[in-house]
């Protein structure tokens, strides 16, 4: 099962909205039938959705070149990739993705559009294969750095950080698989994610499909099974991470970094780098996306609440650096993050 392929030209998504019940792939043919399935959450998963969303170039770069209109090539297409990057606020490797695919174009800017398309394709396939070594590269430093001890470990994780969630092996789920293959996995507990329930649907699935140990239970069981069950580590993914590790991931995260903590339990971020956006100082500047209030009132149709009930409706939150005991990237560990540790780790890196 496939979270996104490219055939012929063509984009097709698995429909994560009917999941774990229906397997079915949505057909994109143009940048606004990826624009439709970033906002609904067809596709969803910070990674997943820069790869989407770089194919979506590719596909409004060839419908200018069927009917240019007044703008130049460049310029028209500049505007398809400031309405993808409106499909989502808070997950940056979307707009990451965005830029290189626009950068790639402006380098090329000299050429036909014709060969712009070519390249446009080209360059989101590599967006597309570098992500699947991405993960794999994560998964093998988050198993190490947190299989250090000799006996299987009792883990924790929210929402969907997996396959579903990037093109690859997946960014949390992926160092849990990971440790799962080296024998060192005991049992999961999956957060089952409110209001739209990733961890149900999409986690519990994606680590019964792949054999390891799961146990889905609802939000508001985290503290006591953090503590009934001895959970030895929690592992999320993230959304955006701030200059200082700030992190904004899947409403929840932050609260159970607070109970982490005083439980004292690590927290483990596992994230590729492009998650990182260094022109924010801090997690307070990261643009919070709040989504429709009927997703807290209702589930797939069916009222859960009253119809005017008035509803706040955050999508994520911000762990605190101070709460997190280290970032898993595909080029190694920071432990500890802050500003300090997070320049660090780009210096040594030459990022
Ligand atoms: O709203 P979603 O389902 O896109 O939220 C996804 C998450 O919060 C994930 O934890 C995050 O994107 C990391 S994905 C590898």
């Amino acid at each position: 099962m496939e979270t996104l392929r490219w055939e012929k030209g063509i984009l097709y998504l698995l429909d994560q909205t009917v999941l774990p019940f229906t397997e079915t792939y949505l057909t994109c043919t143009t940048w606004q039938d990826v624009h439709k399935a970033i906002s609904v959450l067809a596709v969803r998963g910070a990674p997943a959705i820069g790869v989407a969303a770089a194919y979506g170039v590719v596909l409004g770069a060839r419908s200018i070149l069927e009917k240019p209109g007044d703008k130049p090539f460049i310029t028209a297409l500049q505007d398809i990739c400031t309405n993808l990057d409106g499909a989502r606020p808070t997950a940056v490797n979307l707009h990451w993705a965005l830029e290189q695919m626009m950068a790639c174009a402006k380098a090329h800017g000299g050429e036909s559009p014709t060969a712009i398309v070519h390249v446009l394709e080209d360059k989101a396939k590599a967006i597309h294969a570098d992500d699947v070594a991405i993960n794999t590269a994560m998964a093998g430093w988050g198993a190490d750095e947190i299989g250090k001890g000799d006996r299987p470990l009792t883990l924790l994780t929210h929402c969907n950080a997996g396959a579903l969630a990037t093109a690859g092996v997946g960014t949390a789920l992926g160092v849990i698989s990971e440790l799962h293959r080296r024998g060192q996995v005991k049992m999961v507990y999956a957060d089952e994610t409110r209001p739209l329930l990733q961890g149900a649907r999409l986690t519990a699935f994606e680590l019964m499909a792949g054999g390891v140990p799961v146990t889905l239970i609802t939000d508001n069981m985290a503290a006591w099974t953090m503590k009934e069950k001895s959970v030895d580590a929690i592992i999320v993914g993230a959304d955006r991470i701030a200059a200082n590790g700030d992190t904004a991931n899947k409403i929840g995260t932050y609260g159970l970094s607070l109970m982490a903590k005083v439980l004292g339990i690590p927290l483990y971020i596992a994230a590729p780098l492009s998650t990182f956006d260094r022109s924010l100082a801090g997690g307070s500047q990261i643009p919070i996306e709040e989504r429709s209030h009927d997703e807290v009132r209702s589930f797939r149709g069916a009222a859960t609440a009253l119809s005017d009930t008035p509803v706040y409706n955050p999508a994520f939150d911000v762990t605190p650096h101070e709460n997190i005991r280290a970032i898993v990237t595909e080029k190694g560990i920071i432990s500890h993050p802050d500003t300090e540790a997070v320049q660090t780790f780009f210096d040594k890196h030459s990022l």
